[in-house]
């Protein structure tokens, strides 16, 4: 009879227990995100793609009540852009903000986009990223394993050398430059007459410092940031290209998406392009004065020199937009 008592306690003991610890399980699945995923940015922590990059994250983790928790990982951790793209086919990483020269790498009908002297002004490249030019090539990128999501900004990209002030293109001779890891980028260098040396951003400053190279090319803010100017005096305002960036999700962490949390991803992050274009505009401008108060030489074109470089670039149209053409001269009929 006490064996009895005891083993229907013993029972009931177990069940309690069982019912006990479901009940915290449960608990604390509610608590926890359905998804923690990872972004890659190799900027540093302030700079304004990667501000843009944690609010995005801030967003869609308010969006989906906390769901959805998106780890932003800065100055690189991840790897640099071309191995975080390659990760991101995968699911390795789940997203990404790349600039263009790199991704198109990887899905070459992007380099359409990226021309140089092609768009006329900023506005004039909004209003073709803005519109069906831009969401047709955001929407193309499914095919390589990932999907674009929205455009950010990253200005005009200007050559800056540690040897000589550079006036006309001749100046340009011999000087090893470099490029990012871009076959486009190499023969624009090419073009010009200088030495074109493809490599990672995160190596450019030791290149620069050791002299493996003697400059490079890049936007203000990067220029700034990087603290390529206090190496590399030599500023050449010619803005040879404006290299749009692209956010990016990979297809596997998509699929892994339901229909509402997709949608909310994608307004989030449209409006972190929003917040990106403006922070962007801000920092662009004080890393212009931070540049110039330090004494960096800048040097503008003649309009006749300036219509040298962009006759150098012709050739560059026939090989990288032999097949596109048509969206070129689309882009440029956009007024
Ligand atoms: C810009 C861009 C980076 C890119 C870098 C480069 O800074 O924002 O994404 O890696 O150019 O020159 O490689």
């Amino acid at each position: 009879m006490v064996l009895l008592a005891c083993a229907a306690l013993f029972g009931l003991w177990l069940f309690r227990s069982q019912c006990a610890l479901f009940s915290r399980d449960k608990g604390a699945d509610l608590q926890q995100p359905a998804f923690i995923f990872r972004y890659a940015e190799n900027q540093s922590e302030d700079y304004p793609t990667t501000q843009a990059a944690f609010a995005f994250a801030e967003m869609v983790e308010e969006e989906t009540e906390g769901r959805i928790r998106i780890k932003v990982y800065f100055d690189g951790e991840l790897g640099d852009e071309k191995s975080v793209i390659e990760q991101l086919q995968f699911g390795g990483i789940d997203f990404t903000r790349v600039s263009l020269s790199s991704l198109a790498e990887f899905s070459p009908s992007l380099n359409v986009l990226q021309l140089p002297y092609l768009y006329r002004d900023a506005n004039h490249m909004w209003r073709v990223l803005d519109g069906e030019i831009g969401d047709m090539f955001l929407e193309s990128m499914a095919a390589s394993g990932m999907t674009g999501l929205s455009w950010f900004d990253a200005g005009t990209r200007n050559f800056y050398n540690s040897v000589r002030e550079i006036t006309c293109m001749e100046d340009m001779k011999g000087l090893k430059i470099r490029v990012q890891e871009s076959e486009l980028m190499v023969d624009m260098i090419k073009a010009l007459g200088a030495q074109a040396v493809p490599m990672a951003y995160s190596e450019v400053y030791i290149g620069l410092q050791t002299g493996t190279i003697d400059g490079a090319e890049n936007n203000w803010s990067s220029y700034e940031s990087t603290q390529h100017y206090q190496l590399s005096p030599y500023l050449l305002l010619d803005e040879h290209t404006r290299v749009p960036e692209m956010q990016l999700i990979s297809n596997n962490t998509l699929q892994k998406l339901s229909e509402n949390d997709w949608k909310i991803i994608q307004d989030c992050a449209k409006r972190a392009a929003e917040i990106e274009r403006e922070l962007w505009a801000e920092n662009e401008k004080e890393a212009e004065e931070i540049v110039t108060a330090a004494g960096v030489i800048v040097t503008t074109l003649s309009e006749e020199e300036k219509k040298r470089f962009q006759d150098a670039m012709i050739p560059l149209y026939e090989i990288y937009a032999a097949e596109d053409i048509e969206i070129v001269e689309a882009i440029r009929a956009i007024r």
